[in-house]
């Protein structure tokens, strides 16, 4: 991200705390960094501790700000939007809102203006730098405010560019809720690995260390999921046995039917 920008930020919980972390680690240099958060014992340890700059309204980040990330709780966008109604954004501001399940269309209304917006969907493994994030651009924004709107959020992990603002709700099904999939996976491995004899701190590490294991060497090797599957999966063999009780329970169809209810819930949150 060009660091001469201003980043402000509306709302300073979990998530923008994990990008404002991200983006100092990568080197905006704090004072690039503003935040506008009524929590202000929240507000003014992360100005103390992190050497950002804390705005007392809201306003101040719509003004002042290149670029303003609006990190607030889906529920709360409305009033956070309504009270800067008629902001006048600096030549070249746009926004980035993070919000789960809030159109474009709606902000954009409730702020009074087209102003360019980049909608994203991040998950929660953002707050230790490996999340991903799905990204959808209004007509509004330039190739200049796509570029910083995803350096941003490379700060915090990898992204992905969608060009239907719908597939955000398909984003959030595959990645958003994601992160809570593997952890079910991960409590199911443990319990398993208990019920096997293991101890319970064994059987943490097994399963922790063996789901990061095999995400790392998907991510860095070439081969797809199905071949390193196969490549650990000798004929008559132990992981033979294990993955045919899978086959038989359906466990493919479940995870396809559940992100399918995962995306019908987005889409209903959304039309909210
Ligand atoms: N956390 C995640 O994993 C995750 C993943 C994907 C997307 N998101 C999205 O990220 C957004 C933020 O989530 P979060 O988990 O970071 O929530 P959070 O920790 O509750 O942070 C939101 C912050 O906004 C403050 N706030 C309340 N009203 C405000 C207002 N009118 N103006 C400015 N700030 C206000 C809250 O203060 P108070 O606590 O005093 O109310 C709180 O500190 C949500 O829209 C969520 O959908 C989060």
């Amino acid at each position: 991200m060009t660091t001469n920008m201003q980043t402000g930020f509306i709302g300073a919980g979990n998530m923008a705390q994990a990008i404002i972390g991200g983006l100092i680690r990568t080197g905006t240099p704090a004072e690039k960094i503003s935040i506008f958060e009524p929590n202000t014992e929240l507000a003014d340890k992360l100005a103390s501790s992190l050497g950002v700059r804390a705005e007392s309204t809201n306003t101040a980040i719509f003004e002042n700000c290149d670029v303003i990330v609006l990190a607030v709780k889906p529920q709360i966008m409305k009033v956070a939007l309504e009270s800067a109604k008629g902001a006048r954004l600096k030549k070249d501001a746009f926004i980035v809102s993070v919000a789960a399940g809030v159109p474009i269309s709606l902000m954009q209304d409730w702020l009074g203006n087209n102003h360019p917006m980049v909608r994203v969907m991040p998950n929660t493994p953002a707050l230790v730098g490996a999340g991903v994030s799905g990204l959808f651009a209004s007509k509004q924004a330039s190739v200049e405010q796509k570029q910083a709107a995803e350096s941003i959020l490379r700060a915090v992990g990898s992204v992905i560019w969608v060009d239907r603002e719908d597939l955000i709700d398909s984003v959030t099904a595959v990645s958003g809720s994601g992160p809570a999939y593997f952890f079910y996976f991960i409590e199911a491995l443990q319990h398993a690995a208990l019920q096997e004899g293991l101890s319970l701190e064994h059987a943490r590490l097994l399963s922790l260390e063996t789901a990061f294991g095999a995400a790392k060497l998907a991510l860095e090797s070439s081969a797809e999921a199905s071949t390193l599957r196969e490549r650990v999966t000798s004929p008559g063999g132990t992981t033979a046995a294990a993955l045919e009780v899978f086959e038989k329970q359906g466990v493919s169809d479940s995870i396809a039917r559940a992100v399918s209810a995962a995306a019908t819930r987005a889409r209903e949150l959304g039309k909210r």
